[in-house]
């Protein structure tokens, strides 16, 4: 596994707020350290959340996580930096502001199930969107004036054209999609009005583990497809392939799966962009690659040795053939490059934790 410590990150050198950068105190001869700022997290319980968590804090970040742990686990926080706050409660949330001076605030707490905010719209617009104002209410209170949100590939909804670029229009086709939105929108006016500065990140599949440090995808319900054909080699029941008749080579659906950690590493340059007094934009995350479903089926089957079972169902409505995207402008503007783009690195990394999980 490619280490974020090593290569020319570990060499940047961070300003806070367009000033110079902090430093400590030598501590002994040729030691020195570059104290880094502290950041709050939310949703840092959860998949994508832990990973970045993890990874600030091996760049030096002081970082304090706020999660209800609705979806998330306790297990991938340490204790003494999870707050168990709700983001509707701005009034708990400015009491997190209070314990500390952060410098921004990585927004990852969401429900993220686009089947289910086909059914349950209320939810994601009462948990995404409320939830998302009532942080933003808490920054401007507290004067933190720095955001990375966590956006989607489905504020594009069925795009026109592939790969897709960041100047596609906003097109969402579910609740889930248009939550999303939503906040992109809150976001441009908090900058407009309160001056506060932001980055949406619109990742695309995220996937693959950190199995080294015990962090790895655990969705309750599954929706993701690499966990879920690990399920199936699992248990025997079979996985469902929806749809089989789209315009693309085997007829399955193409999506980019980035790895989670390149995906962290994103947010952290972010921050430092955001830190070093970068204005407010939105970046596509993904490698530019694109995998069908059988693809990564045959990936699977050849990292666990295993076949999967599996049938094919009918196509998902709203399902795009095709999704994936073009990352130059995150490449060129953040100098960012993802480490592990091959799927099947991605896969082994996720089998590594599954196996882990399981024993
Ligand atoms: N997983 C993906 O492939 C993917 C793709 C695109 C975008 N995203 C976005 O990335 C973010 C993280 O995704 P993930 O896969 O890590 O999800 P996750 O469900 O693993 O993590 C979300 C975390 O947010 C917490 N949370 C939810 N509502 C909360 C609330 N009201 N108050 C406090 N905490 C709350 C949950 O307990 C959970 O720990 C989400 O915003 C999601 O929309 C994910």
């Amino acid at each position: 596994m490619p280490s974020y410590l090593g290569g020319h990150w570990r060499d940047r050198r961070l300003k806070t707020g367009g000033g110079t950068p902090r430093r400590a105190p030598r501590r002994s001869g040729l030691q020195s350290r570059v104290v880094k700022p502290n950041i709050l997290v939310t949703g840092g319980a959860g998949y994508i959340g832990s990973h970045t968590v993890r990874l600030l804090l091996r760049q030096g970040y002081g970082v304090t996580v706020v999660d209800n742990l609705s979806r998330g686990h306790r297990h991938n926080v340490d204790a003494e930096r999870l707050r168990m706050v709700d983001l509707a409660d701005t009034e708990r949330l400015g009491r997190v502001f209070a314990e500390r001076a952060f410098a921004a605030v990585i927004h990852f707490a969401a429900y993220i199930a686009v089947g289910e905010s086909m059914r349950v719209p209320e939810l994601y617009f009462a948990n995404n969107v409320g939830g998302s104002l009532s942080l933003l209410t808490a920054m401007v209170r507290a004067g933190v004036k720095h955001m990375v949100f966590s956006s989607t590939a489905a504020v594009y909804g069925m795009p026109a054209a592939v790969p897709i670029r960041e100047d596609s229009p906003y097109a969402p086709v579910s609740p889930y999609g248009d939550s999303k939105v939503m906040v992109e929108r809150l976001l441009h006016w908090f900058d407009e009005i309160h001056g506060l500065r932001s980055i949406s990140l619109r990742y695309f599949n995220a996937s693959g583990a950190d199995a080294e440090s015990g962090l790895g995808e655990e969705h309750e319900p599954e929706t993701h497809l690499i966990p879920l054909l690990f399920r199936a080699i699992l248990t025997g029941k079979p996985a469902t392939i929806f749809g089989d008749d789209y315009p693309t080579p085997d007829g399955t659906c193409i999506r980019d799966y980035i790895h989670v950690n390149d995906l962290a590493q994103a947010h952290i340059l972010a921050v430092e962009s955001l830190l070093a007094g970068g204005r407010s934009d939105a970046f596509n995350v993904g490698t530019g690659s694109g995998y069908s479903v059988r693809e990564v089926v045959s990936a699977v089957e050849d990292v666990t040795g295993k076949k999967v079972p599996y049938v094919v169902g009918p196509r998902r409505e709203g399902d795009p053939a095709e999704l994936v995207a073009d990352s130059t402008k995150l490449r060129h503007t953040l100098n960012w490059t993802p480490r592990d783009p091959a799927l099947r690195d991605i896969v082994s990394s996720a089998w590594n934790f599954e196996r882990k999980r399981g024993s």
